[in-house]
């Protein structure tokens, strides 16, 4: 599903110097795996995300999931292939204010040219994967953190998507909406839904997860069976 060889990507700060990210780094991930990525900050855990969601590209290397080769890919089937196989979840959220939290979850199929029946229907199922039936109608300052993140990953798995990318998404939370979160992703994996890749900085709730992968400056340190 997911394969990465030798991905180099170097940044330039704003004062011209470079920052390396990612170094020479690979890396395989079986289809319906949920893999943790964890390691300290700046390690480069949301370079390897944007990578995987095709919002950045490699300086160096091969970035190939779900068959694409995202490293060779033109921007059309690089803007294809972000609305079609991969859904994004960030740490702050990002619904929109002015809308509640099923016409949040429906507006990427409205906005990819749903009729607003079909997608209305589709929000409703992801709300009730989400456990957030009740809350449809809310508007997002209306409800808990835990509730509008996982009101974000149902938007972020509304168009059925191949791989789930998180990038710290209970970073943000306390302990007890922190764990609801993560129940849906577990749910999620259990379902085969998606094949899952989440950045966190919790040792607890890497632990949790099948697939852990630990990074250390910009490469892989690979962890005892
Ligand atoms: N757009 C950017 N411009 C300059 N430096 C960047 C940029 N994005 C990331 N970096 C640098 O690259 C390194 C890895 O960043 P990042 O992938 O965000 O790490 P992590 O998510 O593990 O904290 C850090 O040193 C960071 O400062
Ligand atoms: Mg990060």
């Amino acid at each position: 599903m997911i394969r990465l060889q030798n991905v180099s990507r170097t940044y330039l700060e704003s004062s011209g110097r470079p920052v390396r990210a990612l170094s020479q780094f690979s890396l395989k991930l079986a289809a319906g795996s949920m893999t943790a990525i964890t390691g300290p900050s700046g390690c480069g855990k949301s370079t390897l995300l944007h990578l995987l969601g095709a919002l950045d590209r490699p300086d160096e290397g091969e970035v190939e999931v779900d068959g694409i080769l995202l490293h060779h890919a033109t921007e059309a089937q690089r803007t294809r292939y972000r609305r079609e196989t991969v859904g994004i979840v960030f740490q702050f959220f990002h619904l929109l204010p002015g809308m509640n939290l099923l016409e949040n979850v429906a507006l990427p199929l409205i906005l990819a040219g749903m009729g607003r029946a079909a997608a209305t229907t589709r929000g409703v199922e992801l709300l009730a994967l989400a456990g957030l039936s009740e809350k449809s109608a809310r508007l997002p300052h209306e409800v808990s953190g835990g509730e509008l993140q996982r009101a974000a990953v149902a938007r972020a798995l509304v168009h059925r998507p191949r791989l789930l990318l998180a990038d710290e998404p209970t970073g943000n939370l306390d302990s007890t909406n922190a764990s609801r979160v993560m129940d849906l992703f577990h749910a999620v994996h259990r379902s085969g839904l998606a094949t899952i890749v989440l950045v966190t900085h919790s040792p607890e709730i890497a632990a949790q997860i099948p697939g852990r992968i630990e990074m250390a400056d910009g490469g892989r340190v690979p962890l005892p069976a």
